[in-house]
């Protein structure tokens, strides 16, 4: 605890204390609020409200930083492997090396799904949006693991994180009519997934190491980001009890909006839309400040970050290496750095401290990789998987955590009476 406010209302007054993180933030403690006061805090998209206490991602946007259980995400972005960085979220220290072993062989072991499962595959239409089946996918495999005993969690943790990349390329190959390519488990976490992606079963196929590592960081630097949209949702389904899958698929539903996760699609979509038009980058940005043309760019602003994404910055200097050594050119990537460059020079943008985030440079990324816009999304979550369980779990683990339920103020009408009009059957 960290000293107290004070509240005043109606002739009354209250004391409230004021807890302190471990990097100095502090927040009011308002757990007793309501009881002592019958006054409830206001704030819809809980922009000043801690929703919990938590040890896993520490972010200060006002300086751009993030780190992993207090590693700084720029060395884990050098130095680590995602399985690494997953064991890290989840257990909250970096694995030994049996540990590790032991980590990755259950990655590998777990990475097929069930046979009938295939068909529900079969029974999506082949332009169904791939987040759409991932949700349905997560939810179904509590199907098959249907038991909830706290002593699985490790399993059901180990499945979620070796199957969700089956499923993902499996959505792939099904929008694209191609047949499943099963998990090969000699490779690594990205390298599997590339694999199941890209091959077809008439030739060889070696992972390009330039694909794995631009992967191993895409995935790293999305694993986790503290209390957004769906990691709240995570912790919020969680908190009744249901289970990880099912809280999972509640999560990847948060994250599929294009206000979140869904962003980075909407990216591609944006810059590809200057591009057929031709106008300018001034006129594009001139119809985003425009309130009543509705058009936002994408890929900019955050909640948090109000001097930069360290994700973004991280990202910009990977595509122009990733580009070089897949030798790719893409005109998309230089209408960015111009869109980028524009914004960060115009008045709007600078007085909002409006930023790229973390969505403005993955799709470019994804894209010169072959991954197809409509799996963007997915990569995220693909991404963000070992965040989520970090946060379920650590909720979870809390012997006090009570089943998330806000208060609001009604605003509807007041008391008045159903006129009995007799039955109205139509
Ligand atoms: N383009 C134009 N104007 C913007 C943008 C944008 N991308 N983002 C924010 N603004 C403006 C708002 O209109 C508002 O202007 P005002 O003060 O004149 O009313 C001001 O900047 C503040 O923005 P808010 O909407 O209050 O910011 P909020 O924290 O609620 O929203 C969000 C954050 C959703 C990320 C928003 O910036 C946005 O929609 N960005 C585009 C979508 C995007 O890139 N999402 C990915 C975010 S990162 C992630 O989830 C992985």
């Amino acid at each position: 605890m960290s000293g107290t406010v004070k509240l005043t209302y109606g002739g009354n007054e209250w004391e409230f204390p004021v807890l302190e993180g471990s990097e100095g933030e502090k927040g009011i403690d308002f757990g007793a609020l309501r009881k002592k006061t019958g006054l409830v805090a206001h704030d819809p998209a809980y922009g000043n409200v801690g929703s919990c206490e938590s040890a896993i991602t520490f972010i200060d946007g006002e300086k751009g930083i993030l780190r992993y259980r207090g590693y700084p995400i720029e060395q884990v972005a050098e130095r680590a492997r995602f399985t690494e960085v997953c064991y890290l979220l989840i257990y909250g220290e970096r694995p030994t090396d049996d540990q590790l072993k032991k980590f990755r062989s259950g990655l590998t072991y777990h990475t097929l799904l069930h046979e009938d499962m295939k068909k529900f595959f079969e029974g999506y239409p082949a332009n169904a949006h791939p987040m759409a089946i991932m949700a349905s996918m997560f939810a179904s495999l509590s199907t098959y693991y249907p038991d909830n005993d706290p002593a699985l969690n490790d399993l059901n943790i180990i499945r979620v994180l070796a199957k969700s990349k089956t499923i993902a390329a499996f959505a792939h190959k099904k929008s694209i009519g191609q047949p499943f390519i099963y998990p090969m488990n000699d490779l690594s976490w990205p390298g599997n997934f590339l694999r199941m992606m890209f091959a077809v079963p008439s030739e060889p196929y070696e992972v390009p190491e330039v694909l794995e590592e631009a992967l191993n960081l895409l995935l790293i630097l999305h694993a986790d980001h503290e209390q957004n949209c769906s990691t709240s949702t995570m912790r919020m389904v969680g908190s009744s009890e249901a289970n990880l899958y099912a809280s999972i698929s509640a999560a990847i539903c948060a994250l599929w909006g294009p206000r979140h996760g869904g962003a980075n699609q909407k990216v591609i979509e944006m810059l590809d839309q200057i591009k057929k038009s031709g106008m300018s980058m001034d006129a594009f940005l001139d119809k985003v400040k425009d309130r009543d043309s509705g058009v936002k760019l994408m890929g900019f602003g955050h909640r948090v970050y109000k001097n930069f994404d360290p994700r973004a910055k991280l990202l910009k200097a990977a595509a122009d290496r990733i580009f070089d050594q897949l030798g790719v050119n893409d005109p998309l990537l230089d209408m960015a750095k111009q869109l980028e460059e524009h914004a960060l020079q115009d008045e709007y943008f600078v007085s909002r401290k409006l930023y790229p985030n973390v969505d403005f440079y993955s799709g470019i990324i994804y894209r010169a990789m072959g991954i197809p816009t409509e799996m963007f999304t997915v990569m995220f979550v693909l991404g963000r998987l070992p965040g989520w369980i970090a946060h379920w779990r650590e909720m979870r683990a809390d012997p006090g955590y009570r089943i998330h339920r806000p208060r609001q103020i009604y605003t509807g009408e007041n008391e008045r009476e159903f006129v009995d009009m007799g039955r109205r059957e139509l």
